[in-house]
């Protein structure tokens, strides 16, 4: 089994993006930016009812709008279709506000946007369903048949309903998590370039460039070798951006008739509609343990909704060990754009769900929480060591001892200060089947080449920095050429995989590659021996003396360039990690606003190879998981069941003066370092949320129940338990 070096002089080291200086001062093309000669501009028409289905529809006018070059309908069978085949379209069931019903291509965006608007559709509008409730009402309007309610995983363990009558102290509350959208700030989208019939290049704001071209040549009957994906850069995917999607195929249809490129990306507005959401969840937990602290039971049941998508399922319990456990839990389908993976599917409902009814039963118990989630988590688990140790470091770091009072006690005044800890864990590991090409060349230049992508997390910075640590260089002198379908197959970037998967090959490839170069120049070398050569500083060693630079020594593979393919080999990389956050807010009782102070994350995931990164994405994911704590949710009208908050301005997100101070720690012994990479792009936005409102409720003395902590929520909680004589 490989191994990864024991002393390194670059692995795990703060070193900056690669491509920093260009992205900061907007060098980086990113797929919406690039414009080949001719582009046109693609926009996409859309329904406007939650509910209908096309009666008519005719795009005569719009073809002949100034500046139109071609016009395309999505058919019955959800297939793209030129505009003269408009009748296919007919009978098509919309069901949500943001479905797909057709798309222009026009020389400027805004006469696509007028000949859009020249469409005449005519719409059978059809009762809709905007909420869970109203979806599992009797007699409620079908999204599909047979049923809006489709059962989800159940559990069941030990003997619930016998453990839960038997113990000595119980909680019960209705717990809730919005639904929410991705938010990429590139939107969605593709531009599209034909060569003749057979040949397409797309440059795709995508996860998967090595993939992407499966889907997206199915309706041309194209082999994906025809096709060419480029994503040098792209602007956030959070699990979303996986497939060409009907836009993506209407612009390479459109491309395909007008015989120009087609530059089609959502709007704002489309992108918030269509493009997948976070499921909601909303759960029933009844908990129940003993004085001592353990619990015994948990009997749960949860909906949760993903508009017309299924699989809105979460996890209960999250994390810790519940001998005795009945979960019954349900999908519910509403007329709203279809669920996608989003950062850590699943995960941060099940924790923020779990983390409060936890919460809820310590506070019952009379138990300081940090001490309540030792006592329950299962001792056989490989998480147990890890969270024991980030419980005690982030503890320290956020004063938990010195600071933290007990729920409801924490002041007079209108202002309340109150702390929350929540815990989380994650897969992360590496797929085998990808490749890496090390390329080493006469003039000392050194190529990595794979089709993975880098989407916002550093994966091209991290390459070089292994072929620069094998190689005794600096990252800056590696070309690490990714985002190109043509290149051998590279990782999707979905579950936190790109890392511990592309870090193999990569090692491999750049391990045979100076193997390779060793046994080329050792007889120039005074008839060295390979094993007897190392490289370090730039320079070629020989038994421990520096001999030549590494770029003479390249100079004396004359013409002919070294290329080595690299594969996934074991021990280097692995899979499953746990992770510690504390929240610490200020509650102002009388408005209702919670303002986060600090919050701590601690986080292991093995063997870090930029910290700087590394931090970074821990950072990301701590920001986009307070925003889920705090603003974020698809606000809808059931009346017109129109999501109302469709773009920048109502959809809150943080600001920078929202962003409390973040300690971010890595919790990373020998032993952890020993496993080797795992991927860090989900964990950290797991439990934020969760300690988040788990700090509310130690501030303001009151759970509220329904996330995002809003002033609305906030204020509805306190006035629930001052009706009840609860505060
Ligand atoms: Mo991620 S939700 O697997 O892109």
């Amino acid at each position: 089994m490989a191994e990864w070096p024991a002393n390194p002089t670059l692995i795990g080291k703060r070193i900056p993006r690669l491509d920093g200086l260009l992205k900061a001062s907007g060098k980086a093309k990113y797929p919406s930016d690039v414009r080949p000669e001719g582009t046109l501009f693609g926009v996409m028409l859309y329904s406007p009812y939650a509910h209908a289905s096309v009666k008519s529809i005719d795009v005569s006018a719009a073809e002949k709008m100034p500046g139109v070059k071609a016009v395309v309908v999505i058919d019955k069978g959800g297939a793209v279709v030129p505009g003269k085949e408009a009748a296919s379209a007919v009978g098509r069931v919309l069901r949500y506000h943001g479905d797909d019903v057709a798309a222009v291509a026009a020389e400027t965006e805004e006469q696509a946007r007028d000949a859009v608007r020249a469409i005449k559709v005519e719409y059978e509008v059809l009762p809709h369903v905007a909420t869970v409730e109203l979806s599992m009402a009797e007699g409620a309007p079908q999204v599909f048949k047979p049923a809006n309610v489709r059962k989800g995983r159940s559990v069941e363990r030990g003997k619930p309903a016998d453990a839960m009558a038997a113990a000595e102290v119980t909680v019960e509350g209705t717990y809730s998590v919005p639904m929410v959208t991705h938010v990429c700030l590139e939107s969605h989208g593709l531009t599209a370039k034909w060569e003749g019939d057979d040949k397409l290049t797309v440059w795709a704001s995508t996860q998967n460039v090595a993939r992407l071209g499966n889907d997206l040549g199915r309706p041309f009957e194209l082999p994906p070798a025809n096709i060419t994906v480029l994503t040098d850069y792209m602007g956030g995917g959070f699990g979303s951006k996986f497939g060409p999607d009907v836009w993506g195929v209407a612009a390479a249809r459109m491309a395909k008739m007008s015989g120009r490129p087609v530059r089609m990306f959502l709007d704002r507005v489309q992108e918030h509609l269509a493009a997948g959401n976070r499921p909601s969840n909303a759960a029933h937990i009844k908990m129940g343990a003993n004085r001592d602290g353990k619990i015994v039971a948990m009997i749960a049941e949860a909906n949760g909704t993903g508009g017309v998508g299924a699989g809105a399922d979460v996890i209960l319990p999250y994390v810790y060990s519940v001998p005795n456990t009945r979960v019954e839990q349900s999908t519910v389908f509403t007329n709203f754009g279809s669920q996608r993976a989003m950062r850590a599917p699943r995960h941060p409902q099940s924790c923020t769900l779990t983390e409060a009814a936890m919460d809820d039963l310590a506070e019952k118990l009379g138990m300081d929480p940090i001490e309540f989630r030792l006592k329950n988590l299962s001792p056989t688990d490989f998480h147990t060591k890890i969270y024991q140790a980030e419980l005690a470091m982030g503890a320290e770091l956020i004063g938990w001892r010195e600071k933290r009072k007990p729920r409801g006690r924490t002041g007079t005044g209108p202002i309340r200060t109150g702390m929350g800890v929540a815990l989380h864990q994650w897969g992360g590991g590496g797929q085998p089947g990808n490749r890496v090409i090390c390329n080493i060349n006469p003039d000392g230049s050194v190529e990595l080449k794979t089709a993975t992508q880098d989407i916002g997390t550093g994966a091209r910075t991290i390459l070089a920095i292994i072929a620069a640590e094998i190689l005794g260089l600096q990252p800056t002198d590696i070309i690490s050429n990714i985002g190109n379908s043509t290149f051998p197959p590279g990782q999707s970037s979905g579950g936190s995989t790109t890392s511990p998967s592309m870090a193999p090959p990569t090692y491999d490839a750049v391990t045979k590659a100076r193997d390779a170069l060793f046994k080329k120049v050792a007889p120039t070398l005074d008839n060295a021996r390979p094993e007897d050569i190392t490289l370090k500083d730039g320079r070629v060693w020989v038994s421990g003396e520096p001999v030549t630079s590494w770029k003479d020594a390249c100079r004396k593979l004359g013409t002919s360039s070294i290329s080595e393919t690299g594969e996934f080999i074991p021990g280097l990389s692995q899979s499953g990690v746990g992770g510690a956050q504390f929240a610490e807010v200020a509650v102002d009782l009388e408005t209702g606003v919670v303002k986060v102070k600090k919050i701590v994350a601690i986080q292991d995931t093995g063997l870090i190879l930029d910290k700087l990164t590394w931090e970074s994405q821990v950072y990301g994911g701590v920001i986009m998981g307070l925003n889920y704590g705090l603003f974020e949710e698809r606000a809808v009208d059931p009346t017109t069941g129109r999501m109302l908050n469709p773009d920048m301005e109502w959809y809150k997100l943080a600001g920078a003066s929202d962003i409390p101070e973040i300690i971010v720690r890595a919790y990373e012994p020998d032993e952890q370092k020993a496993r080797g990479v795992i991927g860090v792009g989900e964990p950290p936005t797991i439990s934020t949320a969760a300690a988040i409102g788990n700090a509310v409720a130690n501030a303001i003395g009151v759970r509220v129940p329904e996330w995002p902590m809003t002033p609305r929520n906030v204020l509805n909680a306190l006035a629930t338990a001052s009706r009840e004589g609860r505060a």
